[in-house]
Parts: C-alpha cells; structure tokens; sequence
C-alpha cells in the first residue's frame, strides 16, 4: 500500500558522485588545506553528527526543531499546494513537522533529495507509512542533480526547503553557486524555505562547536574525516595526532572548525599522489559554519530573484526560517 507512494529515482550519475579527487586535491592545496565537507558523511559520520545535534550546548538543531513545531501550521498554509522538496533531507526528521501540517490540509508531494540512497528509502518508508496523504518521490544524487530533475519534472508550485542553516557550510561562492541554482530551478511565484543561523557573540558560537567537558562527539566527528580520507585514497594520517578547535572569525563571520597537528609528521595519500607536511599547530580545516545578520542575509538572497514573503524566528533571534517567493 506504502509502497506506491515511495518511489526512488536516480538522478545523479552513479559513477559521479565520487569523482571528488579535483574538489580534494584543490582543497588541500589551499592554506591550511581543507576537506570538503562531505568527508564527514559515511555511515560512522552520519551517526556522530547526530550526536553532535544532542550536545547541550549546540543549539541550532533543537531552535530549529522549536520554531517549525510552533509555526508549522502557518507554514504550511503559505506553502499553499506546492510540492515540497528538500535539499539534503537526510533523516528528515525536522521536516516531519511540516510535512504533518502539510497533510492535514491536503494531499502533498515531497521530493527529499539525498545522496545517501538508504537515508531516502528510510525516511520516505516511514514517512508515506504515517501520513496516508503524503507521496514521496525521492531524488538520489546531488543538490545539482537533484535541483535539475525538478526543473525537468512538471510538478506545478514547488517549494525548495533547504534547513540546518546548512546553506552556511558553503565558501562564499559556493554558496552563491547554490543559490543561483535554486534560483534557476524555480519558476516565479515557487518559494524557497531556508533556515539561517543568527550571528553572535564569540564565545556563545565557539562553545556551540567545541566539546563540553566530557564529551567527545566533535573529536570523532572531526577526526572521522581524516579517516573517511584513509580509506578512499589509502592515506596514513594518524587520528591522534590531531585535536580540533573550532574559532570564531568575527570578520566574516564564520565558524572555523580545524584540526591541529600535535606534532611534526608527514601524510600521505598515496591515491591522490598528495603529501603534507605537518608542523605541530599546522592545522587542516574541516568546515565552515557561516552566521547571517537578518538585513544582510535577506538582502544577499532576495539580490539572486526572490523576495521574502515571511520569517519566522525564535524569541531571543538565535535562528531564523524565511520564506522566500521567486519573483
Ligand atoms: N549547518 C549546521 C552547522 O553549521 C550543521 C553542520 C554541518 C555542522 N556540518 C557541520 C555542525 C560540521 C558541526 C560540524 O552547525
């Protein structure tokens, strides 16, 4: 019964999705070098950002979670009809919260798109399995890819969410690639529903991606990247030799997370012809976490075609959800 309102479709090359070795190489050429941030994904990567998410001083997560419980009903009324798609819906969980207002009003389509072809099989199971209003076609690649088969598909309004204020894990230009994107991808009067998470003082952010005392969840998920890069290009890192520290930089605005060498050693990645040389407190970067000032953040999206509709935001402005229409 589920099951004809599941469908997968692959959009993405198969073979695609791991031609990465010019995105690594250029990365780590730079200075400090930087793994692009899908190293922190495979399956071990996956399980320890979610306990990142339950860290108690990382906030994001549970604001976001708060707001789209409180205001889903309002949500979902400005969504209208349109089919919901989702960049990166991953578990889903948060957008189970939308998608249950969805389905109280009407019949909705969703359209998660998701490299990880198990994430989508399961969430989209559970998913058509409580709401019997809800078909899900899932969209198995990349956003490119995935933001291309929407484009392709006559699907009427759409409505792109993009949630984790994932939209600051991105350089500058990446995101400003993303957002053209998505601009292209929509048809005026579509929407794009995208969280954002607010700028603050330094030490409230630093404590947000550091460790508590006691816990160790960014440790692993930082250090897994260097393991992720062992296994794909036959590298020797040593994990203990890197501890991580993630800084402010109230300049731009953005969260550094980086790994520091403990000692002089040298890397190999013996696929990717790479060696590093590493001085003790050389360090790798391992992920952006940008902040948003609401004037700016509104002002940068709506310059690429769209025009706010509506934000919702948390009582003390930690995070913020906007509802942008395409113009
Ligand atoms: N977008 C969220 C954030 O910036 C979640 C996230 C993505 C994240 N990659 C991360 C959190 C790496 C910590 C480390 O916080």
């Amino acid at each position: 019964m589920t099951q004809s309102r599941l469908e997968i479709i692959a959009v993405d090359d198969d073979a695609a999705f791991w031609e990465d070795q010019d995105a690594v190489l250029s990365g780590l050429r730079e200075s400090p070098p930087r793994i692009p941030p899908w190293f922190g994904y495979d399956e071990l990567g996956s399980e320890l950002f979610e306990e990142i998410t339950e860290l108690p001083s990382y906030y994001l997560t549970r604001v976001e979670h708060e707001i789209l419980r409180r205001y889903a009903g309002e949500i979902a009324d400005r969504l209208g009809s349109a089919a919901v798609a989702e960049l990166g819906s991953g578990s889903a969980k948060k957008t189970r919260v939308l998608l249950a207002a969805c389905t109280e009003r009407r019949a909705t389509t969703y359209l998660p798109i998701d490299v990880s072809r198990e994430m989508l099989v399961a969430s989209g199971d559970a998913l058509t399995a409580e709401f019997p209003q809800l078909r899900v076609r899932g969209l198995w690649g990349r956003y490119e890819a995935g933001l291309a088969s929407l484009r392709e598909s006559d699907d009427g309004p759409v409505a792109v969410a993009f949630f984790g204020s994932n939209i600051g894990n991105f350089t500058p230009a990446e995101r400003g690639a993303l957002l053209q994107e998505v601009a292209a991808t929509l048809r005026p009067g579509d929407l794009f529903l995208v969280s954002a998470d607010l700028d603050k003082p330094a030490e409230v952010l630093e404590n947000c991606y550091n460790d508590p005392a006691g816990m160790s969840a960014f440790v692993r998920f930082r250090q897994n990247h260097l393991a992720h890069l062992n296994r794909r290009f036959d590298g020797d890192f040593v994990l203990h030799h890197y501890y991580p520290r993630a800084h402010y930089d109230t300049a731009t605005a953005t969260v550094e997370g980086h790994l520091y060498a403990t000692e002089d050693h040298t890397v190999s990645l013996k696929n990717l012809g790479v060696q590093l040389e590493m001085r003790r407190g050389d360090s790798i970067n391992v992920g952006f976490s940008a902040k948003f000032r609401r004037p700016e953040f509104v002002a940068d999206v709506s310059a690429l075609g769209f025009a706010l509709d509506e934000q919702w935001i948390d009582p003390v402005w930690q995070y913020g959800v906007f509802l942008f229409v395409r113009t």
